[in-house]
């Protein structure tokens, strides 16, 4: 067998994968409208971690880390960018605008007064009027939409109908795929029921790939979008050759390299000709204080090239 049919055979068996995937997964109750998103730029960020259910009356899921914030302080830079975005964010992970808020917002920012009306604390007014102010502007104007999944039967399936609707977008459509999703998964069909009973005794359970929707999404969903993608290691010694594998398998346009510990300080951003490490600001006060603001800038000015590039 030669090298081109030993590749036709691997893409066959990826579709074959991608295919038993999407039909055995329950169908979404409500599919995302992205038709009321305006604006001529266009990113869709993924945010939070997909969960792989064990049951379908589901009681226990495995998880993939992701506490979001990387994919809500993005969309707050992309927004300031100019973008429009669609935040399809793991329910209850980090959202934009909320990233300066206390922990627990409703209980720790308000108090009731003594005629019992509800007011802002003096001492959050001003993070409180800026969060509110910010997302309301975003949403009203149609520059905001948020998209929560929690499963990654739900993600994948969502991601599709979004990758599909932003075909008409052509190169002015990014993907920043920051989302951690999960590798393995139980099928829908083989999946139990009823919750997993303990005295059964040691649980035996086997999980099959889930199939990477990368290169589906660059080949067929949205062929012309501009697509990011994230490969996040615990080992440095193996973050860059793992970043560089995945450019070319999936053939995206710039894989973003980070460290678990070192994440909210550097990351790498690999393309076909650069690493580009990306640092952020010292200081609280200095205008890169997340990691994320010179990471969207330079993401900005790669897409820039790219849709300049078709119109030359
Ligand atoms: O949310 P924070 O706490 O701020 O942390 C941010 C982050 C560390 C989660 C983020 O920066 C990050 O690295 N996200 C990607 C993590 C990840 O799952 O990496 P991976 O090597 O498993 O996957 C690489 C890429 O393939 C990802 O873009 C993922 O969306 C995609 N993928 C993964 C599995 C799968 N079955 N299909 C996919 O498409």
């Amino acid at each position: 067998m030669d090298a081109s049919s030993n590749s036709e055979t691997s893409q066959d068996t990826l579709y074959d994968d991608i295919k038993s995937f999407f039909d055995s997964a329950p169908p979404l109750k409500d599919g995302p409208d992205i038709r009321g998103v305006a604006g001529s730029r266009i990113v869709c960020v993924t945010s939070g971690g997909t969960t792989v259910p064990l049951e379908r009356r589901c009681v226990r899921y495995i998880d993939n880390f992701s506490s979001g914030h990387r994919g809500a302080a993005s969309t707050e830079y992309f927004l300031k960018a100019g973008y429009s975005v669609i935040f399809l964010n793991r329910r209850g992970t980090c959202q934009p605008f909320c990233r300066s808020l206390p922990q627990d917002p409703l209980l720790e920012c308000f108090e009731v007064s003594k005629e019992l009306n509800v007011q802002v604390r003096q001492s959050h007014s001003e993070v409180v009027k800026r969060a509110i102010g910010e997302h309301c502007t975003a949403v009203e104007e149609g520059l905001l939409l948020k998209i929560p999944f929690t499963t990654i039967f739900e993600y994948l399936q969502i991601l599709q109908l979004i990758g599909m609707s932003m075909k008409d977008h052509g190169r002015r459509a990014m993907f920043y795929l920051a989302a951690a999703v999960s590798d393995f998964y139980v099928p829908w069909q083989s999946m139990v029921e009823h919750k997993i009973q303990s005295a059964s005794g040691p649980l035996d359970m086997r999980l099959v790939q889930a199939p990477k929707m990368l290169s589906v999404l660059r080949k067929n969903w949205a062929p012309t979008a501009f697509c990011i993608s994230f490969k996040l290691e615990t080992d440095s010694e193996i973050l860059l050759a793992k970043a560089d594998m995945a450019l070319k398998r999936y053939n995206m346009h710039a894989v973003v390299a980070n460290e678990l510990l070192t994440r909210k300080e550097e990351v790498i951003v690999v393309t076909s000709n650069e690493k580009i490490s990306v640092h952020r600001g010292k200081t609280e006060a200095e205008a890169d204080a997340d990691v994320e603001s010179p990471l969207i800038k330079l993401l900005v000015e790669k897409h820039s090239a790219y849709i300049g590039d078709s119109d030359s």
